[in-house]
């Protein structure tokens, strides 16, 4: 065997048997800048021409053979690592996912999200106002006249006074949003306004800002019955409960003749509130016929449209339905109770489902 041939067997033996690390040392020991196959190489200039020729060409076939083999070599021992990690970290697919962390919907959200879904399936539609609103459409077009002492009544937060002598103001309650709309939109109109409400109030049952849902219906031969129905209707769909006794307490509001207190039954023990039948009764709204001359303040004939209006406080709605016994609480942003009182957010009812289950 030539010494050539021999150094070829050699080094196809060692390839064929090196892992990736002695594979490396293999190609610099035979094809490096010092290499064995290179010195030879270096060695041809020295030959007699004849010989050159044929010696060149078995060095470079011998080259060629050894780099093929290297190459081959490490792709299959790189080819056998991944596999091996492969068969070694397959997903577990079988393992419990980790729990993901999940926010959750106020309750003071959640209710509202109740109460527009029970009124859109009636028919209604929503509305929304600015909450900083100005003395007419607050009070003044609402029938509630400057000297009136139902403005003392509201406890107003006013913002200073503008150049112009105006006085913005917080609104009091979602009613300026009626105003609003009968000025914009012709009759007949059938809308609900849930939005924030301020009052200069602080105690446990008291908040200086609330949320209210306003109603309002105006047509042609709307009356007294379609009120009640409507608020029937909706006192016993919030509760879940169809045979939740329902009253309508006379009252006063100077936006609305009749006006009218709407009370719940419930039954109040040591153990607490409970909601439907019983001795007692608890206030939950009130509501009225549109006074004709709010009609009339905002561009509406009263000899041919009438209507109804109703205003819903949220929260009191929301702490009777969910058992929750400070009203401060809602605004205390305090995660372990926003865990307890809260809502996942797949369970928040929506116009086309209802309430759900
Ligand atoms: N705006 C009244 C309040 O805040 C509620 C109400 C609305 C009463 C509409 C009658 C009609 O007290």
């Amino acid at each position: 065997m030539s010494d050539l041939e021999q150094l070829r067997t050699d080094l196809l033996a060692r390839i064929g048997a090196a892992d990736l690390d002695a594979l490396e040392g293999l190609r610099i020991e035979a094809l490096g800048r010092k290499g064995s196959i290179t010195e030879l190489m270096k060695g041809l200039g020295g030959l007699a021409a004849g010989e050159r020729k044929a010696a060149g060409q078995a060095l470079n076939a011998l080259k060629a053979v050894v780099a093929c083999a290297i190459d081959t070599r490490r792709a299959t021992l790189e080819c056998a690592v991944l596999e091996s990690r492969l068969a070694e970290q397959r997903i577990d697919l079988t393992l419990p996912v980790r729990p993901l962390a999940q926010g959750r919907i106020h309750p003071i959200s959640q209710t509202i999200e109740e109460m527009v879904a029970i009124f859109c399936q009636m028919g209604f539609s929503v509305a929304e106002g600015p909450d900083i609103e100005d003395d007419f459409h607050n009070f003044t077009a609402l029938n509630i006249p400057p000297e009136h002492p139902a403005r003392q009544d509201h406890d107003t937060f006013y913002f200073p006074e503008r150049a112009d002598g105006a006085r913005p103001l917080l609104r009091t309650h979602t009613s300026p949003v009626q105003i609003r709309t009968m000025q914009t939109q012709p009759p007949p109109l059938r809308i609900i306004v849930p939005g924030r409400t301020y009052r200069a109030d602080h105690d446990a049952t008291h908040s200086p800002m609330f949320h209210q849902i306003e109603g309002l219906a105006i047509d042609e031969t709307t009356h007294m019955g379609h009120l009640k129905g409507c608020l029937i209707e909706f006192c016993r769909a919030i509760f879940g409960l169809d045979d939740l006794p329902v009253r309508f307490r006379p009252s006063y509001f100077p936006f609305t003749e009749p006006s009218a207190e709407v009370d719940i039954g419930c039954a109040r023990s040591a153990d607490g509130l409970a909601i439907g039948a019983g001795g007692d009764w608890m206030e939950i709204l009130g509501c009225g016929m549109v006074h004709p001359k709010v009609l009339e303040n905002c561009g509406i004939d009263s000899t041919r449209y009438q209507g109804f209006a109703f205003g819903v406080g949220v929260e009191r709605v929301a702490m009777l339905k969910y058992g929750i016994p400070d009203l401060r609480t809602f605004y205390e942003s305090d995660l372990r109770w926003l865990r307890h009182y809260g809502f996942l957010p797949l369970d928040v009812p929506n116009v086309a489902t209802g309430l759900g289950a």
